[in-house]
């Protein structure tokens, strides 16, 4: 049984794993075989044999759970304060539930260049598929996002098997970051060719899991002066004072030595009085040279391609510029810099199990498993039917209610490159993608104040959530 000495809740908050050993050895990845850039195996140095004095210091700032009103603003005010060395706006990775999200504001924080990664519907530990995919069909329905762009997975719980690498394979996710890096197996990322390489202790590195091509982005663990080590939301587990003193040394363990991606994973739910720590902690990171703060896809760009940190401020992945749309329309960006975003074009859609808003019409019932993507109240060719984005058009440039694409040039005109989910019933809206990896806009953590505001989509507009750039 995974987990065996971790309880529900600690797994919830701080994941603890107690002077844990790894019990049995990563597989064997043959190097003859396994050839950059499609097969990457587990090391703890950097890729290409580059010298780690040279690679830039990356730094993922992940949430997971629900994206909803009082969650977003904790996540942006652990961002707005910083910028990266090019001066772009920090982004973060958001592994999303839908149960309990405002698909609007997973909206908002893709469009201000963010990335969302599946982290299933409801919250399922060893998720069956329809978890997995459902997640991703809601999301590309309510919120816009196109499959191209949803490339990662969470368990939640950090619950998983190896049926679950099967789930992500056939649903084409491309990482995964479910696993934790101790110690002895504090890895940049690699690829799956050769199996898991980390949480050897749960008997998953002997299972055979082999996935070519799928990469694993191991979640580093902040490791206390006794050994002790902390996957998620470690200001659970100390003192500020102490656990500041951990996060320095942590990083330096990283920085100083082969510059394995530093992480910190939050739930924006209990970060609680921790705003402080975690501020003074990317402040003091961030002022050191070469680290860069990334969402989870911007280093798997960096992975398949490495430069020397000299070089990462031109890369298109590291730029942010964001889509002048010239119009106000329902695309999850403050396109008139009114100081709001949508506000006169989102649809409020009320369910017995709660509410949320969307820029592509209510569905007439909740989102489900069974029914990821239900019909549209409002029906094509009816007064008020909101058009889903095309193909042809980027979501950031599509208008839903006129239906009309914003930016026809090349410059601006992205064709979805995604594969659409194996198992889909539902006849999907299409989507876009970009097919240069650059969504080719911005604003990243500019967002929102730090106030918690209460439950419900317009206070959280009310509250300022459209201070994007
Ligand atoms: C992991 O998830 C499975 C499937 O949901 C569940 O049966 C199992 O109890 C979970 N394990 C833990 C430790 O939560
Ligand atoms: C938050 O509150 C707890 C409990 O009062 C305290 O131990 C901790 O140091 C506080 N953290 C910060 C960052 O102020
Ligand atoms: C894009 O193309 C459509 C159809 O050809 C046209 O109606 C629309 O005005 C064009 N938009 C722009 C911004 O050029
Ligand atoms: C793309 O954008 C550049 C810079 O704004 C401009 O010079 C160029 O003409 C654009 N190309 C097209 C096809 O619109
Ligand atoms: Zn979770």
């Amino acid at each position: 049984m995974r987990f065996s000495t971790i309880s529900l809740a600690a797994a919830i908050s701080a994941l603890f794993i107690a002077g844990v050993a790894d019990a049995q050895a990563a597989p064997a990845c043959d190097t003859t075989k396994c050839v950059f850039p499609a097969c990457v195996c587990p090391s703890v140095n950097p890729p290409k044999g580059m010298d780690p004095k040279t690679v830039p210091q990356f730094f993922t700032l992940t949430y997971d759970d629900a994206v909803q009103a009082p969650t977003v603003p904790v996540a942006a005010s652990l961002m707005t304060p910083h910028r990266n060395p090019n001066n772009c706006p920090i982004k973060a990775t958001w592994f999303a539930q839908t149960l309990y999200s405002d698909y609007a504001l997973i909206q908002q924080w893709y469009a201000a260049g963010n990335e969302i990664a599946d982290h299933t519907m409801n919250h399922i530990g060893t998720p069956p598929i329809e978890e997995v995919t459902g997640n991703r069909k809601a999301i590309n329905a309510f919120s816009g996002i196109p499959y191209a762009k949803m490339t990662g997975f969470r368990a939640p719980f950090l619950n998983y098997s190896k049926s679950t690498f099967d789930v992500l394979a056939q649903e084409k996710i491309q990482y995964d970051s479910s696993t934790t890096a101790t110690a002895t197996d504090a890895y940049w990322p690699y690829t799956l060719d050769y199996g898991v390489a980390n949480d050897c202790w749960t008997g998953i590195c002997t299972q055979g899991v082999a996935q070519p091509g799928m990469w694993e982005i191991p979640m580093h663990a902040i490791i206390d002066p006794q050994g002790n080590a902390y996957s998620m939301d470690v200001q659970l587990s100390g003192s500020a004072s102490v656990v500041s003193q951990w996060l320095k040394d942590n990083f330096n363990r990283h920085y100083q030595g082969t510059r394995q991606p530093f992480g910190i994973f939050l739930h924006p739910v209990h970060v609680g009085n921790a705003t402080s720590l975690y501020n003074e902690f990317f402040a003091w990171a961030g002022a050191q040279k070469d680290v860069w703060f990334v969402t989870n896809q911007q280093l798997l760009e960096w992975m398949k391609n490495p430069v020397p940190a000299s070089e990462l401020a031109n890369q298109p992945y590291m730029k942010c510029q964001q889509p002048a749309v010239g119009k106000e329309i329902c695309n999850g960006l403050d396109d008139s810099k009114a100081g709001s975003i949508d506000k006169d074009t989102l649809q409020m859609c009320n369910f017995a199990t709660g509410s949320w808003s969307t820029c592509y019409g209510c569905p007439t019932e909740n989102p489900s498993v069974t029914n990821p993507v239900p019909a549209r109240a409002v029906a094509a060719g009816q007064t008020g039917y909101r058009t889903p984005v095309p193909t042809t058009c980027a979501m950031e440039w599509w208008d839903p209610v006129g239906a009309q694409c914003l930016c026809n040039s090349s410059n601006c005109t992205f064709n979805d490159i995604a594969t659409q989910t194996p198992t889909a019933t539902t006849p999907l809206p299409t989507s876009t993608g970009s097919p240069n990896g650059n969504k080719g806009n911005s604003a990243a953590g500019q967002v929102m104040t730090g106030s918690v505001v209460t439950f419900g989509l317009a206070a959280a507009i009310a509250a300022g959530l459209a201070q994007l750039l």
